[in-house]
């Protein structure tokens, strides 16, 4: 049956903490969209297709006109920053896009001003900026965010609002007792405990008033029982977090291969070399323990060692990011992966992807924007599982395992969408279509 969902009408207000790379390449790509300058290539939403029905019925729609998702034009951004540098200049900075392609789309971009951060340097540290909010406590803080975001939803007549965390990776936290309920979590704003991080303060906020949060970074952020339950409460959905670009995308397309053909692999290096903002601050320990937990978990999860202890039991994997200023934005990974097959001889295998990181990211940013609009309009609330296909640590109710294999995710994230829709669920065994061309 299909879910009872409320139509997209009006504006949708994409809300971004971080004005960084990714965020300012996801607006000004969407502006240049609209323009007709470019297309929204590596957008499931926009350029996806999703089968539909059996086989033979050759329905495969583009994702944007199967649900019922807020189109391009009727998107606004905003979002918060440590500098002040309007979209236009930070996407300049930032040198992922041309700047003759900036230059077509800087009246847009200049209009969108970041407004005043709410940061703490002792959970970021190798970066500093001036537009910071200041406040006696972090339920203060909370508070105005919760009141910027009422004021640009009132300023630019909004119907929703979403708000996806772009901002430079924490310092690697546990979570704690202040972050076990709302009540903890609450007395913590008010005490100012230095386990709630200023993404947390973000999430609270925007889950206080009900709106969609996604988390792209590796931090905690909304990975804390106190934050789930207040996501369930106020009806609003979450997800994060980590999203997963370059380097892991490519572990979690090529490992499920190798474990479906039963391969041994006895070790799995992976390096990075990247000089934009993000590299400076996974330069720090703190910083980087946070990504590298993050990175970690996604082998793991696929091979399952203890399913398969003869074949990756003793799997040695280590992943390494170096801060290297020449190559910008321009990450460039290597992989070495050791395998081995028949009879145990051994094979390797070598991977060197130079990608653009935030060009992976944006559209992921996009699509997530316009995902968790539809679930909220769809009724959906807290940890939104089916869509781990964006993220390195997809956030997972506790207990069930993150799912990390990128066409596992797939087929969840388009079994989701059939379901809210009314459409058959789609199992990979199309046991169905075997059985009608059996007896035909
Ligand atoms: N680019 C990718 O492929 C990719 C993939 C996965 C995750 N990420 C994560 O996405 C985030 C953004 O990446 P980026 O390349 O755009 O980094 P970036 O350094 O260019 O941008 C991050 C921005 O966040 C701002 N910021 C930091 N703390 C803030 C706060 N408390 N409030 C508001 N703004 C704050 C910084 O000033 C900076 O402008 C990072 O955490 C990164 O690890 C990026």
């Amino acid at each position: 049956m299909k879910k009872t969902i409320t139509p997209a009408e009006g504006k949708l207000g994409v809300l971004i903490p971080g004005l960084g790379a990714v965020g300012t390449t996801m607006i000004a790509g969407v502006v240049a969209i609209n323009k007709g300058l470019a297309k929204p290539i590596g957008s499931v939403t926009q350029m996806g297709n999703i089968r539909l029905g059996k086989k033979t019925e050759n329905r495969y729609p583009l994702m944007k006109d199967f649900v019922p998702l807020a189109k391009l034009n009727d998107i606004v951004f905003g979002g918060w920053d440590i500098y002040t540098d309007n979209v236009f200049e930070a996407a300049m900075n930032a040198k992922v896009l041309e700047p003759v392609l900036l230059h077509a789309v800087k009246p847009e971009l200049e209009l969108i001003k970041p407004m005043k951060a709410v940061f703490d340097a002792s959970y970021i540290k190798n970066i500093t900026g001036s537009n910071i909010k200041s406040a006696a406590t972090k339920m203060q803080l909370a508070n105005e965010l919760m009141t910027d975001m009422e004021l640009f939803q009132k300023n630019n007549g909004c119907s929703s609002l979403v708000v996806i965390w772009c901002g430079s990776t924490e310092k690697y936290m546990e979570v704690s007792a202040v972050h076990e309920t709302i009540e903890s979590f609450e007395e913590g704003l008010r005490n100012n405990d230095s386990a709630i991080a200023p993404s947390m303060i973000y999430a609270y906020a925007a889950l206080k008033m009900g709106i969609p949060f996604a988390n792209g970074a590796p931090n905690l952020t909304v990975d804390i029982p106190a934050l789930e339950c207040l996501a369930k409460l106020t009806e609003t959905p979450i997800a994060g977090k980590d999203f997963k670009t370059g380097q892991t995308l490519m572990k979690t397309i090529l490992a499920p291969g190798l474990q479906a053909r039963a391969l041994g692999v006895k070790g799995w290096f992976s390096t990075n070399i990247l000089g934009n903002r993000d590299g400076l601050v996974l330069d720090d320990p703190d910083n980087f323990k946070t990504k590298e937990v993050s990175k970690l978990s996604v082998l793991e999860d696929i091979f399952q060692p203890e399913m398969s202890p003869e074949l990756y039991g003793d799997m040695y994997h280590k992943v390494r990011i170096n801060y290297y200023p020449p190559h910008g934005d321009n990450k460039e990974s290597w992989d070495n992966i050791d395998i081995f097959g028949w009879l145990g001889y051994g094979m390797q295998i070598k991977i060197n992807f130079l990608c653009r990181d935030s060009i992976l990211a944006a559209p992921i940013v996009l699509d997530l924007a316009l995902f968790m609009d539809l679930a909220k309009r769809a009724g959906m609330s807290g940890i939104q599982e089916w869509l781990s296909f964006y993220f390195k640590s997809p956030q997972t109710v506790p207990q069930l395992r993150p799912e990390h294999d990128v066409f596992k995710q797939l087929i969840k994230l388009q079994n989701t969408v059939r379901h809210m829709m009314g459409e058959d669920l789609i199992s990979p065994l199309e046991l169905d279509d075997f059985e009608e061309n059996a007896h035909s």
